[in-house]
């Protein structure tokens, strides 16, 4: 029971794979989670939230937001009317990690997203591309409903691939935030206690952001490997690293905008209206 890692997959056909070569000594079960609504997010949360809760499910030792999801010359939008980039990639991961808390392991759980150096205007890596080589581009979030709403680089002002790469990298900026926000606003989050920071004793909770621009497109489920067995490693990241920030396996530090607090709190803030989060749908006191 200790053991079983829960899946949470669309079709995820790379993971399916992995897992069908693995050893039948480690168990798993499957979800399959649609980001592109917060419906579904809400139904496939409440299903994990009630397993863990009658013990057929083992607490969640370690929440991997993992999918991601990227255009390019087109543009879509979600059940929700909102940017599908900016849900796919943030929002739907916001919801679903503040419903999840009330499952998560309480002494040794971990949150991981994956990020992207595109959340990062002036990374080099995204030279080769030139998507922000224009000074219009340096600031990713001005205001949330630009992102949400699509309405920044969008499909109909630039109508080349450029546009999809920026608001793929706004959302990983977001999830980012995200992370950021939470670890320094609430006491032990992942205990679900939601005391302020300023209000309460610092607790046990950990999160782990890992961006990977080292990544070879050619092998990416080795290669997201070596990143998840890295935030496991409590030597030399600690038992309890708090919102630390990996490039591949080196720890370092987001954009000047992620670490930005004051557009943190907008976009937590703004994410509650979004998402309409409502009473009783997170264990996290004082979210609002
Ligand atoms: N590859 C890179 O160079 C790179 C670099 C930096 C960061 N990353 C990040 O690393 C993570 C994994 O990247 P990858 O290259 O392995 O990506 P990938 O092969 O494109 O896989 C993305 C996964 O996200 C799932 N997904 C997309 N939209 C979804 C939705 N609406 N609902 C549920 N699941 C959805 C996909 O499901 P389906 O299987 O159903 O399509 C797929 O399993 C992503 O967060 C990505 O942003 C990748």
């Amino acid at each position: 029971m200790e053991s079983t890692p829960l899946v949470i997959l669309s079709t995820a056909s790379k993971l399916q794979d992995a897992l069908a070569g693995a050893s039948s000594e480690h168990q798993h079960d499957e979800y399959s989670l649609d980001l592109s609504s917060l419906a579904n997010v809400r139904l496939v949360a409440n299903t994990i939230n009630m397993r863990v809760a009658d013990g057929s499910l083992p607490p969640i030792r370690a929440l991997v937001l993992n999918a991601g999801y990227q255009e390019h010359t087109e543009q879509y939008f979600s059940e929700d009317s909102l940017d599908m980039s900016v849900q796919c990639n943030y929002l739907s991961h916001w919801l679903l990690t503040l419903m999840l808390l009330q499952s998560m392991d309480k002494q040794r759980g971990r949150i991981l997203v994956l990020g992207s150096s595109t959340h990062d205007p002036n990374h080099p890596a995204n030279d080769s591309v030139g998507m922000f080589k224009d000074k219009q581009w340096k600031i990713l979030l001005h205001d949330t409903h630009g992102l949400a709403k699509g309405t920044w680089s969008s499909a109909r002002d630039d109508s080349s691939f450029k546009a999809g790469f920026r608001r793929y990298g706004a959302g990983k900026l977001c999830e980012i935030m995200m992370m950021r926000h939470a670890e320094r606003t609430y006491a032990s989050w992942i205990e679900g206690f939601g005391g302020r920071r300023d209000s309460r004793a610092a607790g046990s909770s950990s999160s782990i952001t890992a961006d990977e621009s080292k990544w070879g497109n050619s092998d990416n489920v080795k290669v997201c490997g070596r990143c998840s067995s890295r935030i496991f490693d409590s030597k030399s990241l600690g038992e309890m690293p708090k919102a630390l920030y990996l490039n591949g396996t080196d720890v370092t530090q987001p954009s000047p905008e992620a670490r930005d607090m004051v557009k943190q709190g907008m976009l937590w803030r703004d994410s509650i209206t979004y998402a309409n989060l409502q009473q009783g749908e997170t264990t996290l006191s004082d979210w609002d």
